[in-house]
């Protein structure tokens, strides 16, 4: 028996209601805050993320799903969501229009993680990059976009996380400062740390070794050695965030898992797990689009794991809202009432009345069966001698009562009892 591989998930009907509620919830909070919808290719050039994500990054090193096409391109499942909107920003001229643009995509992703829960090798995110704007009030802006988005859903007991990395003005002077501390202290380092002081000096504030940590508590800080232009971009985020009420704990050990970022970086973390299951996270990256065209754009932008969203909404007891539409079965009796039902349901389909039937011939009693399994509202009731006469019964599943209607009057009526379904006085 074949299986989804590891680390994917089907999503069946009955996931559905979860999907469809926090994606409703994100597409009319990007509207309101003038996001539009991007979607770009599953695959892209790999040289795409070796050049942005960062060739020392554990994605690029470890955890994308690279193949040669059959024309012998190298070509990597999109495993991140950032430098592709940037690649077609810059790809379709969108530096002509107005800045900044403001684009929102909904996006699977995918990282040869280890699964565990809420950690896939598909999952999907959320996201939403601001291109062109290098003015912090809209990295508080992002910043409110996200929370909005936690806090429309349901999710409590959330927290902001908030640091920033410098610029190429100050970050290599921090990196000098940063490599001579933790050479004093190399022998004592995990065999992670004493690779990243080589490769990714700032990774090793990420380290979650117990015995690296007293190292990560007394490095030195990026926000104490900011140069005064990112000092000033900070201030004015600081001061935004504020003027919106958004409460943030500032985290010097938060330098994110990908190089492109500069200045704001955050993350909004789960009650009590903290950033080894970040509910979402992003930052500025001003350097990116140097990297793949010849032109600087200031950028900023978050992604959020939709699964990972579910999990905590299910992990509080937020259930989703389950109404399902008002539905009709048609139980027909009889080859000429069956030919009819067949007419009948697509007709009210057509009118986007959710209509159900029997695609073969049953009892009546199986056939209303059925209509309750697939909780229907109501069932018309079709026989050859009534359809004769342009009769069917109409009955109210919920209240047990029926009627006789004229077959012409029918629609009407379903109508009138969608109606009443949908706005209950
Ligand atoms: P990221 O922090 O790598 O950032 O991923 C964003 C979010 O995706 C995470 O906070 C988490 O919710 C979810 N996520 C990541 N990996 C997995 C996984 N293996 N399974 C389930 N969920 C996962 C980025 O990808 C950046 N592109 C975000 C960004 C946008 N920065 C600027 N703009």
């Amino acid at each position: 028996m074949l299986q989804t591989p590891r680390g994917t998930a089907d999503l069946l009907p009955a996931d559905q209601a979860y999907w469809s509620y926090v994606t409703a919830h994100f597409q009319s909070i990007c509207e309101a805050f003038g996001y539009g919808e991007i979607r770009t290719p599953v695959f892209e050039d790999t040289r795409l993320f070796q050049r942005t994500v960062g060739e020392g990054t554990d994605i690029v090193e470890k955890e994308m799903y690279t193949f040669s096409d059959r024309g012998g391109d190298s070509l990597t499942l999109r495993p991140e969501g950032t430098a592709p909107v940037v690649r077609a920003y810059l790809e379709h001229g969108m530096h002509r229009l107005p800045q900044p643009v403001k684009l929102s995509y909904i996006a699977s992703i995918f990282r040869y993680d280890r699964p565990q829960a809420g950690r896939l090798r598909q999952h999907h995110q959320f996201g939403v990059e601001a291109l062109g704007e290098e003015a912090a009030t809209i990295d508080a802006e992002i910043i409110s976009l996200l929370l909005t988005l936690y806090r429309s859903v349901g999710l409590t007991g959330i927290s902001l996380q908030l640091n920033n990395i410098g610029d190429a003005a100050c970050r290599p002077q921090y990196i000098e400062d940063l490599t001579a501390y933790y050479r004093s202290h190399v022998h004592a380092l995990c065999d992670n740390c004493q690779a990243r002081l080589e490769r990714n000096p700032l990774r090793l504030l990420d380290c979650k070794e117990d015995s690296c940590q007293p190292f990560i508590q007394e490095a030195p800080h990026t926000l104490d050695n900011l140069c005064a232009d990112c000092d000033a971009h900070f201030s004015t985020l600081k001061r935004s965030l504020d003027a919106m009420e958004i409460e943030y704990t500032l985290n010097h050990t938060l330098v994110r898992g990908l190089d492109y970022y500069t200045r704001t970086v955050f993350e909004v973390w789960p009650e009590a797990v903290g950033r080894q299951s970040a509910l979402g996270g992003g930052g500025r990256y001003d350097g990116l689009a140097r990297h793949i065209g010849k032109r600087d754009v200031p950028g900023i932008g978050f992604g959020t794991g939709i699964e990972r969203i579910i999990l905590n909404l299910q992990r509080q007891g937020v259930a989703p809202d389950e109404r399902q539409p008002f539905s009709v079965y048609i139980a027909t009796l009889g080859e000429r009432a069956g030919t009819y039902g067949i007419g009948l349901t697509n007709d009210l389909r057509q009118r986007g009345i959710r209509a159900l039937l029997t695609y073969k011939q049953r009892s009546l009693k199986a056939q209303l069966r059925q209509a309750g399994n697939q909780a229907a509202d109501c069932a018309v009731i079709v026989g050859d001698d009534e359809l004769a006469q342009g009769q069917v019964l109409l009955r109210d599943l919920k209240s047990s009562t029926q009627e006789n209607v004229a077959a012409t009057d029918l629609v009407q009526a379903l109508e009138r009892l969608r109606a009443g379904e949908q706005d209950p006085q």
